[in-house]
């Protein structure tokens, strides 16, 4: 269950279960980079590292950057059942395609590096120092001082136009969880690009799609964060 689907105590206690993340424990071989697999062996029992958790993956702050720990579910037996989105190197791939990618302040965290076998996946990259939309709403995170509502959708509406049109990117999941906003400069930030999809030839129907939906999607996201002004 994704934290927009969870009540407050729900999410604790899902986060205080998973900060042991004893799944993980021995079974990091995937991690070829062994400065990196040593420094996520010490760093994830310590909640303090813990950033954030989603459907797909649970991210923990090594040292200066973030890494994303996905299971990589795409080989079990009843993969074809569900609904698993992009295959973590399909992820990894367009958030690559996007590092460089910035309109008008908004951005995506910059990826540095990825690692996959058939157990797992992890994303390195940079850890935002910022607020996930979704638990502002949940009234679990503060709003920065410096956020501008009409000027931040503005800018988010234009990076997303860019994106679609320029990039042939569509993000698919433009939900208050993926996005995020920059604690310093109250600009958005767009993670998880876990169901995202990149136009080609033969998929302009599925693109529109994605893109239609994620309108919808911005424009409940800022209702919803109206709605939470105006009671705060
Ligand atoms: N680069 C980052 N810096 C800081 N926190 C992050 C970063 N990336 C993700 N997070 C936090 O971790 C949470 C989970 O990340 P993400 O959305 O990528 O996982 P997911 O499992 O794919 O989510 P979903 O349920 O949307 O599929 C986010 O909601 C966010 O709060
Ligand atoms: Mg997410």
């Amino acid at each position: 269950m994704s934290i927009d689907k969870m009540d407050s105590s729900l999410l604790r206690k899902k986060i205080s279960e998973s900060v042991q993340l004893k799944n993980w424990i021995g079974k990091l071989d995937f991690i070829t980079d062994l400065e990196v697999k040593e420094a996520l062996e010490q760093r994830v029992q310590d909640k303090q590292n813990f950033l954030g958790e989603g459907g797909a993956g649970i991210v923990f702050r090594i040292d200066n950057k973030c890494i994303k720990l996905m299971r990589n579910r795409h080989n079990n037996q009843d993969a074809h059942l569900y609904n698993l989105g992009n295959h973590p190197k399909v992820e990894a791939e367009i958030q690559h395609k996007l590092k460089d990618f910035e309109v008008r302040s908004v951005s995506v965290p910059k990826i540095y590096n990825q690692y996959h076998d058939d157990y797992g996946a992890a994303i390195v990259m940079e850890e935002l120092d910022a607020v996930n939309l979704q638990l502002v709403l949940n009234n679990q995170e503060q709003l920065p001082d410096n956020f501008d509502l009409k000027e931040a959708f503005d800018e988010l509406d234009e990076f997303i136009y860019i994106m679609n049109t320029q990039e042939g990117v569509a993000h698919n999941d433009l939900a208050p969880r993926n996005l995020m906003i920059d604690k310093k400069t109250g600009k958005f930030k767009v993670i998880d690009f876990g169901r995202s999809i990149v136009k080609s030839d033969n998929n302009s129907k599925t693109f529109q799609k994605a893109i239609d939906d994620d309108a919808e999607k911005v424009e409940e996201a800022q209702s919803k964060l109206e709605a939470y002004l105006a009671k705060n």
